[in-house]
């Protein structure tokens, strides 16, 4: 099992490329099934990425990746189709979920693994199924499997989501496009990622409104020409370096990026003192002699994003005084924790909200990774720790985060992996 090892308090000066958005390639990846050829750009070549299409070519779709240019080509000439996502390939990546609705709409049924949980929560697809069955799917749970049919294909419907799910969003939407007549959303999340595969779902022919939470989608017929769709940058990624900016930066400039994506994060890094400049491609962001408390909540974009609360937090360790961040999104979402308190960090935790007392000095020590994001803010409290840290099990880095140690060796960094 490979670790990464880091020499603590290098400053870090210099820039880093943002990658495409992995959770805006995903859906997006899923949805491509609906077209007969699809060729996209600025694609993240990360784990989850390849778990995806190896899916899809399991489904029988022929997949062409291209490292070199970061593209991956899709052709779908609907022979040998084989509507069942497998364990085997689920229960890696929950993301699995998401051809769901493209093969129920496409080939009228599908017979995909139930994902099961993961380190941050028991991650339940109840809203997915809500959907698709209000669309006119008939889901039955068998041995651990969603058996979905729509014999007589989707109808459009009005769907209101209880509670906002980017995924339940994401497969109604697929499924909507290849359903008779119109539909009609409501509640939905409405995450930058969730934009980009509308903009997608718009090259297939399909005519979408936003208003607020609500979508309207109007299928069309799969269009048969080649789609072709530049995926956009990874704010996750973003908002991951610009707190590696304020809490150990000289100088580090942040680009291929749409600052205004991230204007929430920018405010909240600010208030706290970061030094932030900012024009329409890129951030740039120094650390600041003194770091000031803050209190935040993750909720559903345009809030401040659950899958950066870990990173915050390790900035929150150098604030004066009691900061605060309570997790709303997912019920687990704290596995950082304990290993930051190994470092030196002072967290308390009740009720699924973090009291961060800082300044604390952090000292570098052997730590285990549990879950992406996690993983990526014992990187961050690496950086800035005394003497030496080790990762375990990066292999949660590799998910999500493309180029990491190159990206910050490119910044002074002493990150390498054994
Ligand atoms: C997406 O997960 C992202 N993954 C997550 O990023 C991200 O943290 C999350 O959205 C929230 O922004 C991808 O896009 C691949 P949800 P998703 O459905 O779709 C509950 C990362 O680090 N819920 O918005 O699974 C759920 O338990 C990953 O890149 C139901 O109750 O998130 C959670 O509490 C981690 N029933 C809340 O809703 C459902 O049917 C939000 O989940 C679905 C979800």
């Amino acid at each position: 099992m490979q670790k990464l090892l880091i020499k603590g308090k290098k400053y870090l000066n210099g820039s880093i490329s943002i990658s495409g958005s992995k959770n805006a390639t995903l859906p997006i990846l899923a949805a491509s099934i609906l077209a007969n050829n699809t060729k996209l750009r600025n694609v993240p070549l990360v784990k989850d990425i390849f778990t995806m299409t190896n899916l899809l070519k399991f489904i029988g779709i022929k997949i062409k990746v291209c490292t070199k240019k970061k593209t991956i080509e899709l052709v779908n000439n609907n022979r040998n189709i084989n509507t069942l996502a497998p364990y085997k390939l689920v229960k890696t990546m929950r993301a699995g979920i998401l051809v769901l609705g493209p093969l129920l709409t496409k080939y009228k049924k599908a017979k995909v693994s139930l994902p099961g949980g993961c380190a941050i929560g028991t991650r339940p697809v109840d809203l997915h199924l809500l959907a698709l069955k209000k669309l006119g799917a008939k889901i039955k749970i068998k041995d651990g499997y969603i058996i979905a049919e729509a014999k007589t294909g989707l109808f459009g419907a009005n769907i209101k989501f209880p509670s906002t799910s980017v995924g339940a969003t994401e497969n109604a939407l697929i499924a909507a496009h290849g359903a008779k007549g119109k539909t009609i959303l409501s509640n939905c999340a409405i995450e930058p990622e969730i934009l980009d595969l509308i903009s997608f779902l718009k090259k297939l022919g399909s005519k979408i409104k936003i208003s607020g939470r609500k979508i309207s989608i109007e299928g069309k017929e799969i269009s048969t020409n080649k789609i072709n769709h530049k995926v956009i940058f990874d704010r996750i990624e973003a908002g991951t370096y610009l707190v590696a900016g304020a809490l150990i930066g000289k100088k580090i400039t942040i680009k291929k990026i749409v600052p205004k994506i991230l204007k929430y994060e920018i405010s909240i890094l600010k208030k706290m003192g970061a030094k932030i400049t900012y024009a329409n491609n890129f951030i740039s962001i120094k650390k600041s002699k003194y770091l000031k408390k803050a209190s935040v909540s993750t909720k559903p974009y345009p809030g401040f994003p659950t899958d950066l609360q870990a990173q915050l937090m390790v900035l929150m360790t150098q604030a004066q005084g009691l900061s605060i961040i309570k997790e709303n999104i997912f019920e687990n979402r704290f596995m950082h924790v304990p290993e930051l308190r190994r470092m030196g960090a002072k967290i308390k935790i009740k009720n699924k909200t973090a009291y961060i007392y800082g300044p604390t000095k952090l000292t570098g020590a052997e730590v285990m990774a549990t879950d992406l994001r996690a993983s990526v803010s014992l990187v961050l409290a690496g950086l800035i720790a005394d003497n030496r840290t080790i990762i375990n099990r990066i292999y949660h880095l590799d998910r999500g985060y493309e180029y990491l140690e190159k990206k910050l060796k490119n910044c002074k960094a002493a990150v390498k992996r054994v």
